[in-house]
């Protein structure tokens, strides 16, 4: 494309037009700790003066807090400067269905702020999961045993929506509900929920219409700091599903946003392409050239088959996986269900791959 033509004939690379797309958990960190070589990697991705080369963005199934947020402590931990719009969470699409619930009635859960998470996209009456199960006494039989839950109170969501009040809760029916990330106690979050879902949005009614459920994505398993996987917001739903189908006469219904769903490698290829005039515009010409034109190759590094592989296949062109042995997947050779393009130790040698494969 013209924009990296042009830019080579300054820094002699890149000739082709590529981007990146990384996945976190189990390639950038484990836990809060870079692996793989990931802050050395990414520094490979910028120019001497500190403005980027290659467009890339994180495409990851986690979250919980803000984008902004989550760019700050990621530039935190690997040492380099990332915008808000290069982070894309599981939740991210979420801000899709403001034109639906913008002024309804819903509720958020999962760990760090998901309340606030939603409220940051514009969604005005929303709720974290607890706050809302706050104003119904004794919906949960076992909260009394549950001191953590004030002796933790620092990494709870901290966000109060003062917008809805407890007469609000109580005479409004919940219009949707969002697991926006990993959920902290899912004992009580299965419980309010199947009362939420069951009842047609009022805890304590007879049996309604179920409200829409959200997942922001359907991870069974991920990497995390422990040596063997840990159970995601998939093994939740399953769960939740499980139980809800037990003792509800129609099956749940959910949607499910995230890897491998094919609309997420999508919108990373627009926001992708919306990052190479931004960071690349003042290398071109005054001639209005966006810069915009396809991406010959769109690089989706992870560590999960089933999520980032199966993922980037089902994309189809012009994505090209690659996979890791630092997270999910530790085999010798290719996984036998979603075999990647090519597979690596680390995102070190990845980017090692890339760049010699670009030049
Ligand atoms: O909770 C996060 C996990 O499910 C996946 O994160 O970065 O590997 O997509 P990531
Ligand atoms: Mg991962």
């Amino acid at each position: 494309c013209r924009a990296f033509r042009s830019y080579s004939k300054i820094q002699s690379t890149p000739k082709r037009c590529f981007g990146i797309a990384f996945d976190i958990d189990g390639v950038i960190l484990r836990g809060r700790v870079p692996i793989g070589g990931s802050p050395r990697a990414l520094k490979r991705l910028y120019g001497d003066s500190g403005a980027l080369n290659i467009p890339f963005l994180f495409l990851t199934n986690g979250g919980g807090i803000p984008e902004s947020s989550r760019a700050n402590e990621l530039g935190e931990l690997l040492g380099v400067r990332i915008l808000p719009s290069q982070v894309v969470q599981g939740h991210t699409p979420f801000k899709n269905l403001l034109d639906r619930y913008e002024n309804e009635l819903i509720v958020a859960t999962g760990k760090g702020e998901p309340a606030l998470v939603m409220s940051e996209y514009g969604f005005t009456k929303v709720l974290s999961l607890e706050e809302y199960a706050s104003y119904f006494k004794n919906i949960d039989p076992v909260s009394q045993y549950k001191s953590w839950t004030t002796t933790r109170a620092s990494e709870l969501d901290r966000y109060s929506n003062e917008l809805v009040t407890k007469h609000d809760v109580l005479s409004n029916r919940v219009k949707a509900a969002f697991v926006v990330s990993d959920p902290v106690d899912w004992g009580m979050d299965i419980q309010v929920l199947c009362d939420i879902l069951r009842s047609g949005g009022l805890p304590g009614q007879k049996n309604g219409h179920q409200p829409p459920l959200y997942f922001a994505a359907d991870d069974l398993e991920y990497q995390a700091a422990f040596p063997s996987e840990r159970l995601g917001m998939g093994a939740f739903r399953t769960a939740l599903e499980s139980v809800f189908n037990r003792i509800h006469h129609d099956v749940l219904q959910y949607i499910s946003f995230g890897k491998p769903n094919p609309f997420v490698f999508k919108n990373a290829e627009a926001i992708l392409r919306q990052l190479q005039p931004s960071y690349l515009g003042h290398y071109l010409s005054n001639n209005g050239d966006s810069g915009s034109e396809p991406f010959k190759t769109l690089y989706m590094i992870g560590d999960n088959p089933v999520v980032d592989v199966k993922g980037a296949k089902q994309a189809g062109h012009p994505w090209f996986s690659i996979l890791t042995r630092t997270g999910v997947f530790n085999g010798n050779d290719n996984h036998a269900d979603f075999p990647a393009d090519l597979v690596v130790d680390t995102v070190e040698e990845a980017v090692d791959y890339i760049l010699k494969r670009e030049s």
